[in-house]
């Protein structure tokens, strides 16, 4: 047994809060009709809804307030590499100086540089990432601007309408493999691959 009363607590003031959330690769359409496709991973499931953290100077809020249609699609760990390959790019052009400042470059095509492969949707019109294991096709239902913060951010509520799962994640009665599926995890700006099962809770079905 833990003694916690043992453990003692430090005052610290991280660069960054991201504590660990799932990586996901939403898919956008731009204003020629191509692709976007950029990761992030402030986000969270509210029943059919997931709501989504994103910063005003990116593309792809761009593309929702035009055209609120996406996917969101989650890689498994072992396309850590695929995903930063894109970390450094916008579909932005010109780059804002925020984005320049931090590094980042245009690019236009996203799912090459990636090396991932999109696959078209059947409900909305930006296309889905083959290779992730989950496939969320959505439509954003709420736009909120949030500009409290050192970078001014939306936050975004897109209400699911047809999920796709690879078969080797999927059991009978719709239900995700929880032994199959693994999400790659954003924790601290690094990537973390599979977690040990611990146990469910008292909700699960199956
Ligand atoms: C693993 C990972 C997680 C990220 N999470 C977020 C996020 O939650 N929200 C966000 O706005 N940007 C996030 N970013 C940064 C965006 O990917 C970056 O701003 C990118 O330029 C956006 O592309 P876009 O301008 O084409 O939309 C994340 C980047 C990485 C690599």
């Amino acid at each position: 047994m833990v003694d916690w009363s043992a453990m003692k607590t430090v005052v610290i003031s991280p660069p960054i809060l991201y504590y660990g959330t799932p990586v996901a690769l939403l898919a956008t359409v731009n204003d020629d009709g191509s692709p976007n496709l950029a990761p992030m991973s402030s986000t969270w499931a509210l029943h059919k809804t997931i709501v989504l953290g994103l910063g005003l100077a990116g593309q792809t809020i761009a593309n929702l307030r035009l055209r609120p249609e996406l996917t969101i699609n989650f890689p498994s760990p072992e396309l850590w590499e695929h995903v930063e390959r894109l970390a450094p790019l916008t579909g932005r052009t010109p780059v804002p100086e925020a984005k320049l400042a931090n590094r980042f470059r245009h690019e236009a095509q996203k799912f090459k540089e990636a090396q991932l492969t999109p696959i078209p949707s059947e409900i909305v019109a930006p296309p889905r990432v083959e290779e992730c294991p989950l496939q969320f096709e959505a439509r954003v239902v709420d736009i909120q601007t949030s500009t409290g913060d050192d970078e001014p951010f939306a936050i975004v509520q897109a209400h699911v309408e047809r999920v796709h799962a690879h078969e080797s994640i999927v059991l009978e009665h719709d239900h995700v493999d929880v032994e199959q599926w693994h999400p790659l995890t954003y924790k601290f700006r690094h990537y973390f691959g599979r977690s040990e099962h611990l146990g469910k809770t008292f909700r699960a079905t199956r």
